[in-house]
């Protein structure tokens, strides 16, 4: 069993179907000729993995392991599948997080979304009554907190290709609000939503973009999908870290789509520092979610994919030490923040 290619999107597996999983996992080490994921860094080559499989793999992990203790003992369920960044000083306060939340560098993603002046301008003209689409939800906490905490007027419809987290969205999410919140499984690259419907597209740390120093067919389908949605005048506001070489010719696409730069902000030094201090906690949930699984404890091999599963884990979190950390320190991949604005 490949973990890492051969789980499907439109699956959300029971508990009993990811110890089997795991278990399966755990004796393929005596079939596997070479190790994919490196237990030094935590860093799997790009054709070792396919991401539909990872995130299957990711969000019903998170709903099976559940409630969580962060390193300070507080209890919650990982829902925020985000980087995140401190807030920065020339932000002024973000009165939408608090300082204690196990989640807080996920919020700040999320609400940064909003902070351009442009931005902000466009939904004091409406007084936050604006409908968003979000291409690339993860389970909807992000679209939760904008509802509940940043724009308590507007609609939102949450878009994810992965259907356990669009169950753990209508699940945990979409109750609360009343009808405000709409979570959908599907692509982002062939939506069925109407065209010019939405008076802000949100992507926040979606897994596109990721290939160095160019723009992929799904990337332009990805943008081309936002450009279709977005109302005449309306934004793409976009946060993530990704290559440092492909924001660029991202750029350079969404320009030649017709879409017009409107703001760019380079948080990196402030998405380390989060990286920093989220560090007891991202070491404090992995080691909660590898004990769960019986396969883990069998001798050898168990405890060779146990190391495997935690610096993989540990990689897809940025913690420091890792492969995709120190890309972050050493200038490889930059968190930025953008808007861009179709024209009116
Ligand atoms: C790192 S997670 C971020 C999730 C969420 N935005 C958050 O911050 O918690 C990346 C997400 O992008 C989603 N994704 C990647 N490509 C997608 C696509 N073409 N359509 C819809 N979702 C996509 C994945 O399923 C995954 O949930």
């Amino acid at each position: 069993m490949d973990i890492l290619t051969r789980l499907n999107s439109k699956t959300a597996y029971s508990t009993p179907a990811l110890q089997a999983i795991i278990g399966a996992w755990v004796a393929s080490t005596l079939l596997e000729r070479l190790p994919k994921i490196s237990t030094t860094n935590g860093n799997v080559s790009e054709d070792h993995y396919d991401k539909g499989s990872i995130y299957a793999l990711l969000y019903s992990l998170y709903r099976s392991v559940g409630t969580v203790r962060s390193e300070t003992g507080e209890p919650y369920e990982l829902t925020f599948n985000t980087w995140g960044y401190a807030w920065p000083k020339d932000w002024g306060t973000n009165r939408t997080t608090t300082g204690s939340d196990p989640q807080r560098f996920g919020r700040n993603a999320y609400t940064g979304l909003f902070e351009a002046p442009a931005v902000k301008a466009f939904l004091e003209e409406r007084g936050g009554r604006v409908h968003i689409v979000e291409m690339g939800c993860g389970t909807g906490a992000g679209a939760h907190h904008i509802c509940k905490n940043v724009l308590p007027s507007c609609t939102y419809e949450a878009v994810d290709m992965q259907q356990a987290a669009i169950a753990t969205c209508r699940r945990k999410f979409v109750p609360e609000l009343g009808g405000r919140l709409v979570a959908t499984h599907a692509n982002a690259t062939a939506l069925s939503i109407q065209p010019a419907s939405a008076d802000l597209v949100v992507v926040c740390e979606t897994h596109v973009t990721e290939h160095a120093g160019e723009v992929t067919k799904e990337d332009e389908r990805f943008f081309q999908t936002a450009f279709r949605l977005l109302k005449p005048g309306g934004f793409l506001v976009w946060g993530n870290a990704i290559p440092d070489s492909t924001w660029k010719p991202c750029f350079a696409y969404l320009e030649s789509i017709g879409m017009k730069e409107i703001a760019v902000r380079d948080v990196t030094k402030e998405a380390v520092v989060a990286r920093d201090e989220d560090r007891r906690r991202v070491d404090a949930y992995v080691d909660q979610c590898v004990d769960r699984f019986y396969g883990f404890r069998i001798p050898v091999i168990g405890r060779r994919r146990r190391a495997e599963a935690e610096a993989a884990l540990k990689n897809f979190y940025r913690n420091p030490g890792t492969n995709l950390y120190d890309n972050m320190t050493n200038g490889t991949d930059s968190y930025k923040v953008v808007a861009f604005q179709k024209p009116a």
